[in-house]
């Protein structure tokens, strides 16, 4: 990734741009004004937001959402170093697992050790998430990172 590209933590400033770049993305809005904060990570570059990615907490569980990167910067890293820098803070955190659903992405987050799993097996309060109940369709893929439980790796 570029070095004049920052990650860092979303600030509630940012909530617009970041609605700016899901909406680009054709990812879902819902729940995110409730989510958005330091769970939330962007990518900046000369002021700008070109990049977001974000974690909803549930327990010791997370939910991870709203990975998008601004066209012009895709396949530079931007994404990669957005997810790497999430998946840190939800271990920081002591998170058990990450979970997330995707349409579009499968077969991009397994390089980070997420798998597909069993939509059954989400714990109860990630099921009742608005990305979960309303958002995502029935047909996305569910996958999940262990993190600190008994079957995590680094
Ligand atoms: C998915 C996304 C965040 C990746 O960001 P990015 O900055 O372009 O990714 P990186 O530059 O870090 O990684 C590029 C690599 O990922 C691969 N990749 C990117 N998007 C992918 C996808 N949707 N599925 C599979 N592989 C993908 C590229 O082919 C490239 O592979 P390589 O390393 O083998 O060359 C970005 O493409 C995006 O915003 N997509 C639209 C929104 C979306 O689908 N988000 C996921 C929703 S859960």
């Amino acid at each position: 990734m570029s070095d004049d590209v920052t990650i860092r933590s979303a600030e509630r400033s940012d909530l617009e741009a970041v609605e700016a770049a899901l909406t680009s993305a054709a990812l879902p809005l819902d729940g995110l004004r409730e989510q958005f904060g330091e769970a939330f990570a962007v990518a900046v570059h000369d002021g700008k937001v070109i990049g977001v990615e974000g974690i909803e907490v549930y327990g010791e569980d997370g939910l991870l959402r709203s990975a998008a990167v601004l066209d012009a910067w895709r396949g530079q890293g931007v994404g990669d170093a957005l997810t790497r820098d999430r998946i840190a803070w939800a271990r920081r955190r002591g998170l058990r697992s990450l979970f997330l659903l995707t349409t579009t992405a499968g077969d991009w987050f397994p390089r980070f050790g997420f798998a597909v799993a069993d939509r059954d097996s989400a714990p109860v309060a990630v099921r009742r998430s608005r990305e979960f109940a309303d958002a995502c369709p029935s047909s996305a893929l569910f996958m999940r990172l262990p993190l600190n439980g008994d079957d995590a790796h680094d």
